[in-house]
């Protein structure tokens, strides 16, 4: 059998972080690096306390609700402790927002950064127990103004603001998939080393592909012009359907594969499920970076600027061609009315 070769010089997530540092921020304080390793560790503690969860007993549920009225599992709880310890040990955040607490959170003054982080700290919480793949979404903001005092609705800010998005899949591998900016890399975590390395650089999403990706049980409560999408991508040459329920997942095999994902609007939730500042906007930026398109159905989702902490948007986000064709959809139905 011959054996594979030990990348000497492989590129792995730190050495990544830094050199973008060096290379589109040459005088910066290092504020960006250190939050980002923060934010990495967090993920490799999640990633090994899931690979774990089972023989730790951590599945099963933790016996409160979070701010969305769901169950609150072991794993979630878990998983936001962490997010949380290790952006305010970065000494590189003011404030976060996560799905699991109601009220920002602001960083201890001596600790205090200049970066507002938006996470969920752990995405896909209903199918944590049957094995199938869950992740982590976040965001970083900056601060609005360098010299002011924080304000309240100072982590109310429109997606064109990112300085940096990504997501972790804690998969049949992890993966950490991370923009700055500058297009989007993918890190896979190689467990015997315990460094995230990159396997996916400059990722792009096709322009059409050949999936669709809906909870159809909803089907009733859809708009008509979902309605009508959906039912045209089951004529002529069929798309395939895919759906995990874990927005992560989905999200991230609509990148590599190409498609559409969508989370719309129904009548019991006229603004859709998903979340602005912790789902919808980072996967949205991730998708733009990558060459795709996010939609809330009339708007780029980046361009919403949310007014709560936790408002939901409807989504449409994968391959230009494939979102351009639902948003055609819904213009074409709305001028019919
Ligand atoms: P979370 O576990 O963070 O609450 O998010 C679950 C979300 C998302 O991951 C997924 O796309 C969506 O819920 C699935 O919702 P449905 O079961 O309504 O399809
Ligand atoms: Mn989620
Ligand atoms: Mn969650």
């Amino acid at each position: 059998m011959s054996q594979q070769p030990i990348d000497t010089n492989c590129m792995t997530l730190t050495r990544w972080i830094l050199a973008e540092q060096k290379r589109y921020a040459p005088n910066s304080s290092g504020d960006f690096t250190q939050l980002l390793s923060s934010l990495q560790t967090a993920v490799k503690a999640v990633s090994a306390a899931v690979r774990k969860a089972g023989i730790s007993n951590l599945f099963g549920i933790a016996g409160n609700t979070n701010v969305q009225g769901e169950e609150v599992k072991k794993l979630d709880v878990l998983a936001n402790e962490l997010f949380i310890n290790m952006c305010r040990s970065s000494y590189a955040t003011c404030l976060l927002v996560s799905e699991e607490n109601d009220n920002e959170i602001e960083v201890e003054t001596e600790r205090q950064g200049k970066y507002i982080v938006t996470f969920d700290p752990l995405d896909g919480s209903s199918n944590i127990d049957c094995l199938v793949s869950i992740g982590s979404i976040f965001a970083i903001f900056k601060k609005p103004s360098d010299d002011e005092p924080l304000s309240p609705g100072d982590a109310l800010q429109s997606g064109r603001q990112i300085v940096a998005a990504g997501y972790a899949l804690y998969g049949s591998a992890t993966m950490m998939v991370i923009s700055a900016g500058h297009g989007v890399n993918g890190f896979m975590l190689d467990p015997s080393i315990g460094e995230f390395v990159l396997t996916d650089p400059d990722m792009k999403v096709k322009p059409r592909g050949k999936i669709y990706s809906i909870n159809e049980g909803y089907e009733n409560k859809w708009d008509e012009a979902v309605r009508e999408y959906v039912k045209s991508k089951k004529q002529g040459k069929p798309y395939g359907s895919r759906y995990i329920g874990s927005m992560v997942a989905d999200v991230h095999r609509t990148l590599k594969y190409g498609g559409i994902f969508m989370y719309p609007a129904t009548t019991d939730a006229p603004n859709g499920k998903l979340r602005i500042l912790y789902e919808c906007m980072p996967m949205a930026f991730i998708m733009e970076q990558a060459g795709g398109m996010a939609s809330n159905g009339s708007i780029p989702v980046l361009d919403i600027v949310p007014k709560g902490l936790h408002e939901r948007s409807p989504i449409f986000l994968g391959s230009v061609e494939d979102v351009q064709d639902v948003l055609n959809m819904i213009k074409k139905h709305a001028a019919d009315k």
